[in-house]
């Protein structure tokens, strides 16, 4: 069965063909990264015109890659939100429209379930089941998943996600967007006990809380900022971007641990844009180790925005979707607890 997945949420337009039997046959990203750089951040409009620029042809591109034609295909997967609503808009609108003129269902997915799966693509996927960490840009949260499309969020971030801290801080750091991975380069030369920085709720339940750690990050860079220049020395800058990684790191690896403890859960699956990130990686593994659970990470391609995500949650959903016409759903805001989809008011 050929899926045709569709990514357009953010600032990535990700497309990929998905078969349960032969696995990922052929995928293309495109990162608007060039974009936005100049903004320091995503502007909304600007990804939108360029996913409705670039996302036909790399579909064209894609179905070559396969050496499929657009009438191979069985079913068309989306991402329905969460995300930006023009950039929802445009996946979805080709999606729905693809399905009513080939008679295929054009499923809508919910991009954070779709992270959740994004490990089931690798060889030795976790079985349900587990305690899912979602670590993306917009989002910070502990999940139970029971089973495919049973999932109950124990904990989440009351302000900021894990990746907006990062980028926040990367931005005090005068690094460029996206800050993420520019910041976790940066923090490699740095020495990450040379500042003492909060670890925010450390013990004190399963939420999470990332605003008051950026906060000390602006005050401690500000202290340290030589007299009217606006910048810090090199090797102040990369023990500050050290400090701040180890502090996220430590206070999501206490998290996990607690909701581990508290759940009896056996796995721990590590999804979204700072799963990539090598210190995090290696922390929740050597926790693991240590507490006799199992930790199953996506390659760090994977854990990024991707088409190929898409398709697979798509896929799993494809049972109970419903035959009818397609709809174009794109929801800004959609709980992961309830994957009911509800069309968009258009
Ligand atoms: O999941 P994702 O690609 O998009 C969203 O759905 O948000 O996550 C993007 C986020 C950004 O905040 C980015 O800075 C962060 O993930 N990120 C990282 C790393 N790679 C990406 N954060 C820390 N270390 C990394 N290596
Ligand atoms: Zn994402």
């Amino acid at each position: 069965m050929n899926i045709l997945g569709i990514e357009t949420s953010c600032d990535e337009t990700g497309v990929a063909v998905y078969d349960p039997d032969r696995g990922l046959l052929a995928e293309a990203l495109f990162s608007q990264i060039e974009i936005h750089k100049p903004f320091g951040g995503v502007v909304p409009e600007l990804a939108s015109r360029d996913h409705a620029a670039r996302l036909a042809p790399m579909i064209r591109d894609v179905l070559g890659q396969a050496g499929l034609e657009v009438a191979d295909l069985e079913a068309i997967a989306y991402t329905g939100g969460p995300g930006l609503i023009g950039a929802l808009m445009v996946g979805g609108s080709l999606a729905a429209s693809m399905g009513l003129a080939l008679g295929i269902p054009a499923l809508p997915v919910h991009h954070m379930e779709a992270h959740l799966l994004a490990a089931m693509l690798e060889h030795e996927p976790p079985e349900f089941p587990f305690l899912a960490l979602l670590v993306s840009g917009g989002h910070t949260q502990l999940v139970h998943a029971r089973d495919h499309g049973d999932y109950t969020t124990v904990g989440a971030t009351l302000d900021d996600a894990a990746g907006e801290a990062f980028d926040k801080v990367a931005r005090l750091l005068a690094l460029p967007y996206p800050g993420g991975p520019a910041l976790a380069a940066l923090a490699e030369s740095g020495n990450p006990v040379a500042f003492d920085l909060p670890r925010p709720l450390k013990n004190k339940g399963l939420d999470l809380s990332f605003s008051g750690l950026k906060t000390a990050v602006r005050l401690l860079i500000e202290k340290h900022r030589r007299d009217a220049e606006n910048d810090l020395p090199a090797n102040l800058r990369a023990d500050v971007a050290a400090s701040f990684q180890a502090a996220v790191v430590d206070t999501l690896a206490n998290k996990c641990q607690l909701a581990i403890e508290a759940s009896g859960l056996e796995r721990l699956v590590i999804a979204g844009g700072v799963g990539a990130n090598r210190s995090l990686r290696d922390r929740l593994k050597a926790l693991a180790d240590q507490h006799g659970f199992r930790v199953y990470y996506p390659r760090p391609s994977l854990c990024t925005d991707n088409g190929a995500m898409i398709a697979y949650a798509g896929w799993r959903r494809l049972g109970e979707a419903a035959r009818g016409t397609p709809r174009i759903v794109a929801r800004p805001r959609w709980p992961l607890d309830d994957l009911r989809p509800v069309a968009a008011e258009v």
